[in-house]
């Protein structure tokens, strides 16, 4: 088999065969095929596309293209969940407790924050002692213990992936639905949960800017998960504002454990106990949506969710005395309003630009071995469908520097107004299943 044959084949519009696929991945994976040829294939796959089983072959290629997690040695029925990256995003750290207070394992690999997005990991390390690395062992273990562990990703999980990707950044491959759907969903295949909920953003603060490029990103996706035996239900949710009203990594940490105390924050509980639902149904704890929604309700009135959130830190070596007085949670040294030179309703909160005010208050990363401020972070006062007038406060800086310009620059950046009333946004679009 010759790679410039797979190459013309792809370029003038053809199918590829598992042999021909398996040969690229395994090739380029073992540095026998050079980058100049891969190139030239994304690009052809970025003009041409693949079949929807052509892209679930590419997928299994780069699973097996390195190591599978086997969390077999966890009682009952593991589901993962995966979101496409969005700013003030915590809510992980909301649906791990409430899927174990259902009784439902999470075993979850996280990732650390970069650019305007941050990471879970990244905000979990806001409570002292907090460990995220753990051996296989120590992992599957607490889950056995705790129904939930939170870690780094372990193993070589999808290394033909990370070449890919790498390879993608810098020739101008990355926006193809086919090349994304395979790449997020070898690395979730190879974590090894049984099923799988995703979380698809859509909006300005999004990878899918257009509702139409996320949907057909989250059909692509189930459509992998079925072809490859993993059943996969996919939730398509707005990212035209962030979520809740928190955006850092302390800050968040706070808003998550009001809401696993039963506080009321709309968006952020509501997406919350959407993709909680999903996993618990797909894990069989409940017989439908309804049942299994009014549950999970019921477990962040009564405390349930919450407690099994105070277990899980403490198993994973955080301060519990951070949790239960939360005034111990890192802080910032200055408190700064800023205020609106203009006045209207709120038609949008450029997410994006409120994680790069964020990341330059330190919260964030520019480069991905930057160190983190857990301490400072943005609190929104207002959000889509508000009233400001002149001299409202739009938001609160939480910095270590007296002036931070360029953040305050860039939050006013993100707000846009219009005369007349605006109505909030739409949060969950569609849920795609098989
Ligand atoms: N995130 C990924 O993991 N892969 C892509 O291709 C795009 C976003």
């Amino acid at each position: 088999m010759r790679m410039v044959d797979i190459i013309y084949k792809k370029r003038n519009g053809n199918e590829l065969t598992e042999a021909e696929i398996q040969f690229f991945i395994e090739g380029y994976t073992k540095g026998a095929i050079p980058d100049y040829q891969v190139s030239a294939l994304m690009m052809a796959i970025y003009f041409q596309g693949m079949l929807p089983h052509e892209t679930a072959l590419l997928t299994k290629a780069m699973v097996d293209s390195g190591e599978s997690i086997d969390l077999s040695a966890i009682e009952g029925y593991k589901v993962d969940k995966h979101s496409t990256g969005g700013v003030g995003d915590k809510v992980t750290l909301i649906v791990g407790p409430l899927v174990a207070s259902a009784g439902v394992p999470v075993a979850k690999m996280s990732g650390r924050g970069l650019g305007h997005t941050g990471g879970t990991l990244d905000k979990l390390e806001s409570i002292d002692g907090f460990n995220i690395e753990m051996t296989e062992e120590q992992f599957i273990d607490n889950v056995n213990k705790h129904k939930l562990a939170v870690t780094g990703q372990t193993g070589n999980l999808a290394p033909a992936d990370k070449k890919l990707y790498a390879l993608r950044d810098v020739t101008a491959t990355v926006e193809s639905i086919p090349l994304i759907a395979g790449s997020i969903m070898s690395k979730k295949l190879a974590s090894g949960a049984d099923s799988i909920v995703l979380d698809v953003k859509t909006g300005s603060g999004a990878f899918m800017k257009t509702l139409e490029d996320s949907e057909a990103l989250a059909k692509e996706m189930v459509n992998i998960g079925k072809n490859l035996g993993k059943k996969t239900v996919a939730i398509i949710s707005d990212m035209n504002q962030p979520l809740g009203f928190e955006v850092g990594n302390a800050n968040e940490i706070k808003e998550a454990i009001a809401i696993l105390q039963g506080a009321k924050v709309e968006d952020l509980r509501l997406l919350s106990l959407e993709i909680a639902t999903h996993m618990t149904v797909l894990a069989g704890a409940y017989s439908d949506y309804d049942e299994a929604y009014a549950a999970l309700e019921r477990n962040l009135e009564n405390g349930k969710a919450f407690e099994v959130f105070r277990q899980f830190v403490i198993a994973q070596g955080g301060n519990i005395d951070m949790i239960d007085d939360l005034n111990k949670l890192p802080q910032a040294a200055h408190h700064i309003q800023v205020t609106s030179d203009k006045e209207g309703y709120v038609t949008k909160i450029d997410a994006e630009s409120i994680g790069i005010a964020a990341m330059y208050l330190g919260a964030g990363r520019a480069t991905k071995d930057d160190s983190i401020n857990h301490a400072v972070g943005i609190t929104l006062n207002k959000k889509i469908g508000d009233i400001v007038k002149k001299g409202d406060v739009l938001v609160t800086l939480h910095a270590d520097t007296a002036k931070p310009d360029d953040s305050v620059r860039k939050v006013k950046e993100a707000y846009c107004f219009k005369e007349g009333s605006v109505e909030r946004p739409t949060l969950i679009y569609k849920v795609i299943r098989d």
